[in-house]
């Protein structure tokens, strides 16, 4: 696109806005299209000019950026804020980030670290708008393109094994990407390995994969999906395994919606045997779509008082969701930790058997997680990697029970998660 960027400034400092002017002036895709001098006027010009970007500072009289950020989130959503703040401003930051701001710049900040922003915040403002453009096309009502002759058949269907916690930082996806490569390693069947933490997922980190495309790439050609496709778009692990990756920033996240995640999971279904998700905490309604059909759930907890009362409740919403327990597989990590609890006593408060325990071995997994390497590769006789191989025997469909029936004939959910 060769049109320009229009950039809103909105400062009290009369010298500071002149500075920024005179430095955005050099760039010739930029273009400062106004000034104000404190947030009210600055939602003023907005609303009149409707910037592409609007940098705002924060401490400014009778309407500060944060009140003028969450005023143009509501009213003026295509204009996306860059809030430029001093150090010191932390609660700032935070409440700037409820508020609806995409980027902060913390003052004195160079010219190019400016520039870069705008471009970046620009850029994915167009993404995302050319996402919304295609999915409000009718394309999420649409069915589910015909799958391509030539990829399949299997005559089974994939297992899903769906890793959650109650609680963030228990371990899942450690647990979960080990465990996706030892069960290539151990079934030799075909394995993928899907990051649905959306906002914040790390899987390609911990593999140590090249994240440069991944499933905001299937959603922006869904409508074009078949398994060559998902195939091209799956980054290659070890062992053989497949992963499909979170996308490359969490405002991303939004754009995938429960018709795209069940969509993806139909196709993953027939070109996978193992299909092994990693989850964030939040019980939201992607989630809860994988959740429904999966044919095993990890829960993982851990030996702390947040872990066992989220995981507490996690197991109590599950039941409310006719959730089979035999679907469940409670998981302990860190189990040799030193607590005041131990795995009889979190069995006694969560009246649920643990199916499995992994030990704590901080030197083998810091250094894993360090290198992308998974420790089941690297150290394949360690305790924790034989309590992964463990795992994934008790995984294994003979192991499993029988599918639940479909999600149709289940309790309705919208009594307890009903939205808005
Ligand atoms: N068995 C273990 N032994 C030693 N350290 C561990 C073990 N399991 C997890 N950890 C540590 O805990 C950290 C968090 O693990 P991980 O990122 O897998 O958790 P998570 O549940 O996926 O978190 P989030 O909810 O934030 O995604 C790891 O970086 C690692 O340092
Ligand atoms: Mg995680």
């Amino acid at each position: 696109m060769s049109e320009q960027i229009k950039v809103l400034i909105v400062d009290d400092i009369t010298s500071t806005l002149d500075n920024l002017q005179k430095l955005l002036s050099f760039e010739p895709d930029i273009q400062v299209v106004g000034t104000a001098a404190n947030g009210k006027e600055g939602v003023e010009q907005a609303k009149k000019l409707v910037p592409d970007i609007v940098l705002m500072d924060v401490n400014m009289p009778i309407m500060d950026g944060i009140q003028a950020t969450e005023t143009l989130a509501q009213e003026v959503s295509g204009s996306p804020v860059i809030i430029m703040s001093v150090q010191g401003e932390r609660d700032y930051l935070r409440r700037a980030m409820q508020s609806g701001a995409r980027e902060f710049l913390i003052k004195p900040f160079s010219g190019d670290e400016l520039i870069a922003s705008i471009r970046r915040v620009y850029q994915l403002e167009q993404k995302k708008e050319s996402f919304l453009a295609k999915t409000t096309t009718g394309a999420e009502k649409a069915p589910a393109a015909p799958p391509d002759g030539e990829a399949k058949q299997r005559g089974e269907r994939g297992q899903v094994i769906f890793f959650y916690s109650g609680k963030g930082g228990v371990g899942k996806s450690l647990i979960a990407a080990n465990l996706a490569v030892s069960m290539a390693n151990e079934t030799k069947g075909k394995v993928a390995l899907v990051d649905l933490d959306l906002q914040f997922g790390d899987i390609g980190v911990l593999l140590n994969l090249d994240h440069s495309q991944g499933i905001t790439d299937l959603i922006e050609n869904i409508d074009h999906m078949d398994q060559e496709f998902i195939r091209e778009i799956m980054v290659d692990g070890p062992f053989g395994i497949k992963v499909l990756l979170a996308p490359i920033s969490p405002e991303l996240a939004d754009l995938v919606t429960v018709d795209h995640v069940r969509r993806i999971f139909g196709e993953l279904r027939k070109m996978f045997d193992y299909i092994i998700v990693d989850s964030s905490a939040h019980l939201g309604e992607i989630n809860l779509e994988v959740l429904d059909h999966a044919d095993r759930v990890v829960v993982v907890t851990s030996l702390s008082i947040p872990a066992i009362k989220n995981t507490k409740l996690a197991l109590k919403i599950f039941d409310s969701l006719s959730i089979s327990p035999d679907r469940v597989v409670l998981l302990l990590n860190k189990s040799d930790a030193h607590s005041e609890f131990n795995k009889e006593s979190v069995e006694a408060n969560l009246r649920f058997p643990i199916a499995g325990q992994i030990p704590n071995d901080p030197k083998l997994v810091i250094n894993s997680i360090n290198r992308g390497n998974p420790f089941v590769t690297t150290h394949p006789e360690s305790e924790i990697s034989q309590r992964i191989r463990e795992l994934v025997a008790k995984l294994l469909p003979t192991a499993a029970p029988a599918p639940e029936p479909e999600a149709a004939e289940k309790k309705p959910r919208k009594g307890l998660f009903a939205r808005r």
